[in-house]
């Protein structure tokens, strides 16, 4: 979640007449709730209720502050919306398992309406029974172990290449943008898994600045999904014709993509990508459910917007961190380079490196690659911890903060990497004190497809070279700071 487009100029005096009602509907409501308990919330302004006290970015760590004051449950009010804040790890448990069957709706964004029609994929879905049937597809035609285990070869060939493409930059003593070429690495990976070769003429380079656009648009609040009446300035601001200009572009491109598949498996008959895959489903049919191009194309959508950013992020962290605490990576790289053979990492050898697997969970608990995880839904009434929570309340939970809260980790702020070679933490979500991946029905569903990528590329990456930061910084001066975003960046490295 990024920028808010707000225009305040138009709005203003708008507002002004429509705050008036909102207020006296707000003191008659609080009279008629006297007795119900009242969520702590911080308080507001009138109409835009705690927007301006969000500002832009590191929403995570305003979030964190807030709940300093408040308690581990608290309402913020966005506009119209009131939205509910969990920051601790028992209310992220009741949340995300204990009434994790209310707690499941998404709320429909402007942005998503408009780029991932009309939300017919899974991540921006509302819930219910198309959503079921879809995610059971991609995580059975998808993300299934067998389905990762196909892609094995590619990503030992794309991460072989990154280390290539390092080793000629620092041969010629360049510095090298690692960031760069990670966020290359999971595109190009994600891309060859779905579309294989194919993509109907187009420029692998064309179809990343798309992807790229889509994922932009998609961290930016509408002003209609905070004020429904102020729709029109969404239309005035220009954002509804950016919308429809990249969706218009983005279906250009699928669609290319998808006839290219349809003639080839004419021709061959052969299934290869994930895009064959799925539209083998079109044909035959899924126990009962018909999916059709739209689905396809929502699905394939999900891969990147989901899986580019997240997984690059996880590989910079982790090597932001191993840079900053040079004992760590020198523990790391000695078991590293033991395992391994002359050519490299192998996946295979990636299950006997704790120590490795262990400095990337402390890298996610640090740094949570989705530090507010995605925004929830109640599906309907209930009560949580006391409160009367509505249907239709929006849900953040901060899973940044749960994995720097004292109460359960010792020293939370350092990057310890040991404390994750003492127990059975894993990505699964069973354990809430660590949540990157989320749990619960909504939690994310490629966990292996991304642990798989990220801890090879990591690997390979501490394996072949030793790390130095620029002539121009030490250690000490060297910040692992979080910059803004819905998947906040490394600032410096
Ligand atoms: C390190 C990498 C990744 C992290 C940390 C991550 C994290 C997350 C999180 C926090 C959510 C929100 C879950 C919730 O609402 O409770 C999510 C959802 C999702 N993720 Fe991931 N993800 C990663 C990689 C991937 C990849 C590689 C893919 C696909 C190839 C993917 C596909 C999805 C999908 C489809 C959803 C929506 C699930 C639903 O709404 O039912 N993710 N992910």
């Amino acid at each position: 979640m990024a920028s808010v487009q707000l225009d305040s100029n138009i709005l203003f005096p708008l507002l002004f007449v429509v705050s008036c009602f909102f207020i006296v509907r707000s003191l008659r409501a609080g009279r008629k709730d006297g007795r119900r308990a009242v969520l702590p919330s911080p308080p507001g302004l009138p109409i835009i209720g705690n927007l301006h006290q969000l500002g832009r970015g590191h929403h995570h760590g305003k979030l964190q502050e807030f709940a300093r004051h408040h308690g581990p449950l608290f309402l913020l009010r966005l506009g119209t919306v009131p939205t509910l804040v969990v920051s601790s790890v028992s209310m992220a448990e009741e949340v995300l398992k204990t009434q994790d069957d209310v707690f499941c709706g998404r709320p429909q964004q402007h942005t998503a309406r408009g780029l991932m029609y009309d939300c017919r994929d899974i991540a921006f879905s509302p819930y219910g029974e198309r959503w079921r049937q879809l995610r059971r597809i991609a995580v059975s035609h998808l993300l299934s172990t067998k389905r990762v285990d196909s892609f094995r070869a590619l990503r030992e060939e794309e991460v072989a290449s990154l280390v290539e493409r390092i080793r000629a930059a620092s041969g010629q003593r360049q510095g090298v943008n690692v960031s760069e070429l990670v966020i290359t690495l999971g595109y190009t990976i994600i891309s060859k898994a779905a579309f294989g070769n194919k993509l109907g003429g187009m420029e692998p380079g064309v179809v990343r600045e798309m992807m790229d656009e889509v994922a932009d648009l998609l961290e930016t609040i509408a002003v209609s999904d905070m004020f429904p009446l102020f729709w029109w300035v969404d239309w005035a601001t220009g954002l509804d014709s950016r919308i429809k200009r990249t969706a218009s572009k983005l279906d250009e491109v699928l669609e290319r993509a998808l006839q290219e598949h349809e003639k080839s498996s004419e021709n061959d008959g052969k299934a290869g990508d994930l895009l064959d895959d799925l539209l083998s489903v079109v044909r035959e049919g899924s126990e009962g459910f018909k999916m059709d191009r739209i689905d396809v194309k929502g699905l394939i959508l999900d891969m990147f917007i989901a899986g580019t950013d997240t997984t690059s992020k996880s590989v910079e962290w982790a090597m932001a961190e191993l840079i900053k605490n040079p004992k760590e990576m020198e523990k790391v790289q000695a078991e590293v380079r033991q395992v391994a053979g002359a050519r490299g990492v192998l996946e295979e050898q990636l299950g006997t490196m704790s120590r490795l697997q262990a400095s990337l969970k402390e890298a996610m608990r640090l740094h949570a690659p989705v530090p507010i995880l995605l925004p929830r839904e109640t599906i309907r009434d209930t009560k949580l911890h006391g409160y009367d929570i509505p249907a239709k309340t929006r849900v953040i939970i901060n899973a940044w903060a749960i994995g720097r809260d004292n109460e359960y980790w010792e020293n939370a702020d350092e990057f310890l990497p040991e404390r994750f070679m003492h127990n059975a933490i894993d990505y699964t979500g069973k354990d809430f004190r660590f949540i990157p991946f989320s749990a619960g029905r909504r939690g994310c569903p490629a966990i292996a497809f991304a642990t798989r990528l990220v801890e090879l590329a990591l690997a390979n990456l501490l394996y072949h070279f030793d790390w130095e930061l620029p002539e121009d910084q030490d250690v000490e001066s060297f910040e692992v700071v979080e910059s803004c975003g819905l998947s906040p960046t490394l600032k410096s490295a």
